[in-house]
């Protein structure tokens, strides 16, 4: 039997903090209401010339370092995104160029919030198949360039950044399952509601802004993660007692706090970087894993549990043996 097995982490965030301070200076909001209704302190902003591409190539160069493998290696280049640089090319042909690869397989994958979990999915497949030995899973946001600045309800939420891994064949597991899910009829309650063949006319006037019935993402979120747990324990025949770390969609705190005690995860085994990174979309689950992986709380023959939820609605999990 065949698994995939993550061998690098990587992580990146820009240089510029934005905090709940300066937010009072831009909006109607508070420091307090911030803190008390999201767990959120600051977030991360992309310079005007720095890319979802660039902040890619950091955390893949990190992530390639830490897998101490040659970059030729990779055969497999999934990038996860919602903020695209270019129409197309694809973020990750751009990132395969600026590796200095060719020829490898390199395409996006959109699925928002849940984008890094779909995007680990799909190249799991790929290395449980054959298709692929070593594959570079990434997930980068400029999320800064599709919010409205001057609409409070979104704009404190979200920041910029990028996460990335390594994956390779290996005879032991490594990734156990991926459980993918999405569902269309919620189309409307997160979106940007203009692209290139709808509304065109908004984009070319700068208005692709991020829009959000909060309350029904919040509810729907905290349902679909705490659901996820459940799934993929029963379908490893684990009880969440054997879970050494929950690493979810860092979205709000107030979710992640519902999830955990919804799912009995005890808050110790919960990852939470959402205090200092915001919402980094795609970013998040990949970003919050490499500080785990940094900072020496995930280690080797853990069980880790990463999950994401987003606009689709789109939600996932990938559980991990480390
Ligand atoms: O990746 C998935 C993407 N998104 C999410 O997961 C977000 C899910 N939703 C949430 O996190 C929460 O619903 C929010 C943080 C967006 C909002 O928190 P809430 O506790 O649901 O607040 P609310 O929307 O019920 O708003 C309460 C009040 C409203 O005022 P009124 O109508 O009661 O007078 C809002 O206008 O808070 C007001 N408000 C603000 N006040 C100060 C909304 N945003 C702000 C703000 N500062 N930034």
């Amino acid at each position: 039997m065949k698994f995939s097995r993550i061998i690098g982490t990587g992580g990146y965030l820009p240089e510029k903090v934005l905090t709940n301070r300066e937010l009072e200076s831009m909006i109607d909001t508070t420091e307090q209401w911030i803190m008390s209704r999201t767990g959120i302190s600051e977030r991360r902003i992309a310079a005007d010339d720095e890319f979802t591409v660039d902040l890619a190539e950091h955390a893949a160069r990190q992530a390639i370092d830490a897998a101490a493998i040659n970059p030729r290696e990779i055969d497999l280049i999934v990038l996860a995104t919602t903020t695209a640089d270019q129409v197309f090319p694809s973020t990750a042909c751009l990132l395969q160029h600026r590796l200095g690869l060719e020829g490898c397989p390199a395409f996006d994958v959109q699925a928002v919030c849940a984008g890094f979990i779909f995007a680990l999915g799909v190249a799991d497949n790929f290395v449980r198949s054959g298709a692929s030995r070593c594959a570079l899973v990434v997930g980068a946001e400029t999320f800064s360039r599709i919010i409205d600045w001057s609409d409070r309800r979104t704009c404190v939420l979200f920041g910029d950044g990028a996460g990335a891994v390594v994956l390779t064949a290996d005879s032991q597991p490594g990734v156990l399952s991926t459980h993918l899910h999405s569902d269309g009829k919620y189309k409307d309650l997160l979106c940007v509601p203009v692209g290139i063949s709808r509304n065109f006319s908004k984009v070319q006037a700068g208005a692709a802004y991020t829009t959000m019935q909060g309350g029904e993402v919040f509810r729907w979120a905290v349902t679909a993660m705490s659901d996820l747990i459940d799934e993929a324990l029963t379908a490893n025949r684990l009880h969440k007692e054997q879970l050494d770390w929950l690493i979810p969609h860092q979205a709000n705190i107030r979710i992640i706090e519902a999830v955990g005690k919804r799912a009995g995860i005890p808050k110790h085994k919960v990852v939470v970087t959402v205090q200092q990174h915001g919402n980094t979309s795609a970013a998040s689950v990949p970003l919050a894993l490499d500080q785990a992986v940094r900072d020496g709380r995930v280690t080797a023959g853990q069980y880790v549990l990463l999950e994401g939820f987003g606009g689709g609605f789109t939600w996932g999990s990938a559980l991990l043996k480390m």
